[in-house]
């Protein structure tokens, strides 16, 4: 035998065949685990990356085995080790009882950098600087008013135009782009006192609108792929980290302008956010001009805080009052019952209703938080303790370790919600009087929990159910047939290839 021959059969024998005998081992027999294993030097890589594209639903299958808590191990040199939870106990000890030794850290605030100083990537002073101001803003009396009257006045020239139009055409759209452009122009008025007009009959193309979903998958993959490698795609300017690059020019085109505006002509307004923020700010800081990016931060911030999140979480509603018909009844005669003027009142039927109507809203609230507890927009969190401790599960951290909190998994797991966890169900939001019942944030973390609470969620509350009822009494939704609506792999649980739907008019 020639030595090459020998060199090709000991090759065989060494590495092909047990691949190929590892290969027909996995084929034929039945997967018993969805638990990665844990290979020699590549760790759990492989299963990770090899699940990738369902992100949130693999981390829910290893949890729902693992009891609620599980240590993913990669290879040494990537130092990125993290601990997998959806345990209530925990979500509890890390966001509100130990809030302390768990801040956001430097490691968000890499993956994040793009939001800079604003809220989310805060701690300590700067994030009590960004919280206060920020609650005053929506604590303020005429906070409300105006948010009544920018949404409503939305829905009457944007919204329903558009969808008008949509359905006397009989004409299939995406739902999720039309309630992203819609929560893009509500909050940049409630901000930045400026009105983009994204969501208008010929639906314009908005650079900084549709910025924000070329970000949102990019800083996914920034939590499960190795520094080194995201940061080199960085360099590159290729893949997901090209796309962000391109998200921040445009945001920085749209708000850098609007900031100096409102600098040359400041408005008597009491309730300007902008100049309440660079009061805030000056007051610590002194007046330089890192003011102007301090502000660029903060509004970015809010911008996503108020975009991403009730567009996504309106379009999972949709799709499941959709595909759940008993509900959408319901839904359709709460709102009959509990806001139209009657007939013999002589009133029109349909009204516009405010704030402390939209509480009556019992079931709506109840189909609202089962969306947001099968579907939460912010499907994840990343902590990293400052001391090492003990989690309630009995799990050890060591200090910096990283600790992802799968929001989602907890919202899925038969332990916290009973066996009937993954159905569609508003009446379970509802007390025994009547009322909406109330879920601590521990088992229901959709808002987040502890001191960092969201300080959106009332008027989310109110935007979505405005929204909500205007389209529920308007029009009848059908799904378009063939269309898949999965999560798609991001930090937002945006639908992947958004919600076709078709509509037709009622109650005209
Ligand atoms: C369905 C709608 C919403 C959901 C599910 C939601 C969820 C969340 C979550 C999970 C967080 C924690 C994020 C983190 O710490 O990384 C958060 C924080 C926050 N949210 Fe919301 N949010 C919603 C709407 C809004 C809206 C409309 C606003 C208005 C501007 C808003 C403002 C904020 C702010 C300012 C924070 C930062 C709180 C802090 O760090 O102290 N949210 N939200």
């Amino acid at each position: 035998m020639a030595i090459s021959e020998i060199f090709l059969f000991i090759i065989i024998i060494i590495i092909v065949l047990p691949m190929l005998l590892l290969y027909v081992w996995r084929t034929k027999t039945p997967a018993k685990t969805s638990l990665p294993t844990n290979w020699p030097l590549v760790g759990m890589l492989p299963a990770i990356l090899q699940n990738c594209h369902r992100i949130q639903p693999y981390f829910t299958e290893i949890l729902t085995e693992s009891g609620g808590t599980f240590q993913l191990k990669f290879p040494r040199v990537f130092n990125m080790d993290m601990l997998l939870t959806s345990h209530p106990a925990n979500i509890h000890h890390i966001f509100s009882r130990n809030f302390s030794n768990y801040p956001k850290g430097p490691e968000f605030r890499k993956v994040f950098e793009i939001l800079g100083d604003g809220i989310f990537n805060a701690d300590f002073e700067l994030w009590e600087l960004h919280r206060r101001t920020t609650l005053s803003f929506l604590n303020h009396s005429e906070f409300y008013g105006l948010l009544e009257s920018s949404v409503w006045e939305k829905v009457e020239t944007g919204l329903l135009p558009v969808l008008d139009d949509f359905s006397e055409n009989r004409a299939s759209f995406d739902f999720q782009d039309v309630f992203q452009r819609f929560a893009f122009d509500s909050i940049c008025r409630l901000v930045l006192d400026h009105d983009p007009r994204s969501l208008c009959r010929d639906l314009p193309y908005v650079a900084s609108e549709k910025a924000f979903n070329g970000t949102t998958q990019a800083l996914l993959y920034r939590h499960l792929l190795p520094e080194s490698i995201w940061k080199l795609q960085r360099w590159l300017r290729v893949g997901e980290e090209r796309k962000l690059s391109q998200a921040w020019e445009a945001f920085d085109e749209f708000i850098y302008p609007i900031i100096d505006f409102n600098e040359k002509n400041p408005k008597s307004d009491h309730n300007n956010l902008l100049a309440s923020f660079r009061k805030a700010y000056e007051e610590k800081n002194g007046s330089s001009s890192l003011t102007r990016d301090f502000l660029r931060d903060t509004v970015l911030s809010l911008m996503f805080a108020g975009r991403d999140t009730t567009s996504t979480c309106l379009t999972w509603f949709f799709w499941l009052v959709a595909t759940n018909p008993k509900a959408e009844i319901e839904i359709l005669e709460e709102i009959e019952s509990k806001l139209m003027r009657q007939k013999d009142e002589g009133g029109e039927k349909w009204r516009l209703f405010n704030v402390e109507d939209s509480h009556k809203l019992v079931y709506l609230h109840g189909a609202l938080c089962e969306s947001l507890r099968l579907f939460p927009p912010v499907a994840l969190e990343h902590k990293a303790p400052i001391q090492p401790d003990n989690l309630p599960s009995g799990d050890y951290v060591k200090s910096n370790a990283k600790v992802i909190v799968c929001f989602y998994s907890t919202g899925r797991m038969e332990s916290v919600w009973g066996k009937d966890c993954l159905e569609f169900k508003p009446e379970r939001w509802i007390s025994a009087s009547g009322g909406i019942k109330h879920e601590p944030s521990y088992k229901f973390p959709a808002f987040n929990a502890g001191p960092r609470t969201c300080l959106g969620k009332q008027m989310a509350f109110v935007q979505m159910k405005m929204l909500a009822a205007t389209i529920v009494y308007h029009y009848k939704i059908e799904l378009v047939e063939g269309h898949v609506v999965a999560p798609r792999d991001s930090v937002i649980l945006h639908a992947k290839n958004g919600l076709k739907v078709t509509l037709s008019k009622r109650n005209v």
